[in-house]
């Protein structure tokens, strides 16, 4: 019997991409995936530190993976990412055999062959893996362009354990876009915490955007996630530019935080209120449906009501169309976790509660803006006798017509909601060339 491995990955998609990484060194190793855990001889987590909860939730499943190797002590656990970073050494109270941070994928091979391997974190801050082609298959595709962060949000552990921000070099993306295309994939997102902050010898982001416009045969390309300090207003217009003419997506994730300028400042992002918004509306008046998408936290350290009643206020002016919505969660020595005085949990959760119904009611409201109208959608899976597939702004649309093609794009009516899921009806034969 070959070598078996499990991976079991968490967090953001900036650890999804990881994973294809991961399992390409894998595979040169001889490793083939296990479907369950109970079949392979490498069980591996690939984990998150962003939350509290995020830690306790793979913290719980490599609990469960000691008790496997209680019965198959021959089993080797890894535990990879982020946490394995936060945590370091004190993992090994887990029962784990090895520890690897996000730059450190490569001492795979080296890990599985010694044992009791000596552990390093961040031993290699300027990786970028442009040399591993990560696994991918179907029509979608991320695309990792910078890695770590510089931008030390006074929250946020990521710079930390993924140390200092680093792009790809240009020529890499390009040619891992034109494999990438040449394998099927119709749609790539590009990757970073803030891909706006890419850089490499004198290349931009919007360098990659308009070199990617360029390959045949890809047919959109999205990107996630823009800080929205970086997003200037003749980039916006450049970017207009190619979302009018070309393959670039009118969908831009940018995380506002907080609507109180009190708190932003404490948050050190960088932006306040009154900027944020004239950038949504900047971008609003010269790209018709974009679709503008949000992360939002409640109880940050010193948040008052009158704090949270203005990100409430600026929610349901700007009424995004889908946000991501967290209660502040204390990460270890981060600037925040020194400010006081520190929010409640139970208000947390009353500020969170209604936070994400109102946003909830916007998001519905949003889809329910769509019926009647026509959209290009790209077919991406089916699920039993349905279809989905996404508009160019990134909602996700169910077709009932059987017979689609995967990875071909359809003009769609949209003729009602299931919940709050647009339901289309194909107008059109499969659009030639979008
Ligand atoms: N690089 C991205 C997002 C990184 S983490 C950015 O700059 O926006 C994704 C989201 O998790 C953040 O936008 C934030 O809303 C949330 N987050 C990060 N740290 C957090 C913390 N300590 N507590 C609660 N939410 C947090
Ligand atoms: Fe964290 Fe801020 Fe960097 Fe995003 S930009 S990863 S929130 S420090
Ligand atoms: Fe992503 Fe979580 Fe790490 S959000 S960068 S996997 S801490």
């Amino acid at each position: 019997m070959g070598k078996k491995f499990f991976i079991q990955t968490y967090g953001c998609q900036m650890n999804l991409y990881d994973e294809g990484i991961i399992k390409e060194i894998l595979n040169q190793e001889g490793y083939a995936p296990a479907e369950k855990e109970e079949e392979a001889s490498l069980l591996l987590v690939l984990t998150c530190s962003v939350r509290k909860h995020a830690e306790t939730r793979a913290l719980g499943f490599i609990s469960s993976l000691r008790r496997l190797k209680y019965k198959d002590p021959k089993k080797k656990i890894g535990v990879l990412g982020c946490l394995a970073t936060a945590l370091g050494e004190k993992l090994f109270s887990y029962g784990v055999d090895f520890i690897l941070g996000p730059d450190e994928y490569k001492e795979l091979p080296r890990v599985l062959k010694d044992s009791g391997c000596p552990i390093r974190h961040q031993g290699f801050p300027g990786e970028t893996y442009q040399d591993i082609l990560p696994r991918t298959e179907g029509i979608k595709a991320f695309l990792s362009i910078i890695r770590g962060c510089n931008n030390f949000c006074s929250y946020c552990i990521v710079p930390y354990v993924r140390g200092q921000e680093r792009s790809k070099d240009f020529l890499a993306v390009i040619k891992e876009a034109e494999i990438l295309v040449g394998a099927g994939v119709k749609e790539i997102t590009l990757l970073g915490q803030n891909v706006l902050g890419y850089k490499s010898n004198g290349f931009t982001f919007l360098d990659i955007l308009k070199e990617l416009n360029k390959i045949d045969g890809l047919k959109r390309i999205r990107f996630l996630t823009s800080h929205p300090r970086d997003l200037s207003f003749p980039l916006i217009e450049e970017m207009a530019k190619l979302i009018s003419a070309g393959k670039l997506c009118p969908e831009f994730h940018l995380p506002l935080q907080s609507g109180s300028n009190k708190i932003l400042s404490l948050m050190r992002r960088g932006y306040t209120r009154e900027e944020y918004q004239k950038k949504i509306n900047y971008l609003r008046s010269l790209i018709p449906d974009v679709a503008i998408t949000t992360d939002l936290m409640v109880g940050f350290p010193a948040e008052r009501e009158e704090d949270f009643q203005e990100t409430m206020a600026l929610v349901e002016d700007i009424r995004f169309d889908f946000a991501y919505m967290f209660k502040y969660s204390e990460r270890p020595n981060t600037k925040a976790s020194e400010i006081e005085p520190k929010v409640a949990e139970e208000v947390k959760k009353q500020r969170l509660t209604h936070l994400i119904e109102v946003q909830n009611q916007i998001t519905k409201e949003r889809n329910e803006e769509m019926v009647g109208k026509v959209f290009e959608v790209l077919v991406e899976d089916r699920i039993g006798e349905e279809f989905r597939g996404k508009t160019r702004s990134g909602k996700m649309i169910i077709i009932k017509k059987p017979a689609l093609i995967l990875g071909e794009v359809y003009l769609v009516k949209i003729v009602r909601l299931n919940g709050w899921t647009p339901v289309g009806q194909i107008i059109d034969n499969q659009m030639e060339d979008l």
